[in-house]
């Protein structure tokens, strides 16, 4: 019998800094689930290579319902009790950007279902659906610096981000303390300024602020995907991990 695997899940892993983790994860002893809205077959030839499982899935995660459907299948099918288990909620989106006078219903609540409705419904499926596992549960949101400190412009990014806060919180004070292995330890971290697509869609937009951005990525200061996501694979081996429900991977 082959030894126990450490299964990971990660949401919006075709681009980006999801894209990143799914590869720092691809190392002997994990097997990975991706899912996005489309395929990167550039990822699933290096999974491949990799000699790593990794399944990739389709998925709206704009659809908290059918987000939360899809996981608790996807769970249900695990065959071989895993090592342990974890949760990436990466996915997001950071428009609408403009004033507050210019929100309006068709573009956030969108954004609010994929930043923060779906990661609240999916966190669920893993909870009742990974109950049947003797194993470590951890949960892992990617939060975001403009969840603790508001940027003009950016007000349906903020609110969901800090809402996302503080429903991490919200799964500590429920699971954190439970017996193992019901215990379930989760953390929403700040990824610091990445040189995503997220980033050339901030630079793209009009805010008060936009010139700081557009000078970091001329200066050359951005963080690249790749060392951020070798640092959050890291810091999810933390033996620690949970301890601070609210992190920054730029204290580490
Ligand atoms: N980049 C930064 O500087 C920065 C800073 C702070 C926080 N963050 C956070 O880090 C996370 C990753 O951001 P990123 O910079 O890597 O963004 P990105 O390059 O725009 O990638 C976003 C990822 O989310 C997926 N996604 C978006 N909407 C989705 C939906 N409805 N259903 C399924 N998947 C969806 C995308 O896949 P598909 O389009 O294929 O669906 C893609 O894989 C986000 O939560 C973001 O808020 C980023």
């Amino acid at each position: 019998m082959s030894a126990a695997k450490h299964l990971y899940i990660v949401t919006g892993a075709s681009r980006g800094l999801g894209a990143a983790i799914t590869r720092a994860l691809l190392v002997p002893g994990n097997r990975v689930v991706c899912v996005a809205r489309s395929r990167n077959p550039e990822m699933e030839a290096v999974a491949t290579a990799s000699g790593v499982p990794v399944a990739w899935h389709l998925q709206d995660l704009a659809q908290p319902g059918p987000a939360a459907g899809w996981l608790g299948s996807v769970l249900d099918a695990v065959d071989e009790p895993p090592a342990s288990v974890t949760l990436i909620l990466n996915a997001g989106v950071v428009e609408p950007i403009g004033p507050i006078t210019q929100l309006n219903e068709n573009t956030l609540i969108p954004h609010l279902l994929t930043n923060l409705a779906a990661p609240m419904t999916m966190t669920g499926a893993f909870l009742e659906h990974t109950a049947r596992f003797d194993c470590p549960r951890k949960i892992l949101a990617i939060s975001s610096g403009a969840a603790r400190n508001p940027v003009p412009g950016w007000s349906a990014y903020c609110a969901g981000k800090a809402a996302l806060d503080m429903f991490i919180r919200s799964v500590n004070a429920e699971y954190r303390d439970l017996p193992a292995p019901r215990a379930v330890r989760a953390v929403s971290l700040a990824p610091g300024v990445v040189d995503t697509d997220m980033q050339a869609t901030i630079r793209d937009a009009e805010f008060a602020d936009v010139q700081r951005f557009r000078d970091l990525k001329a200066n050359d200061k951005l963080s690249s995907p790749e060392e951020t996501a070798q640092r959050i694979a890291a810091y999810l081996t933390r033996p620690d991990f949970g301890t601070t429900e609210l992190d920054d991977i730029r204290n580490y």
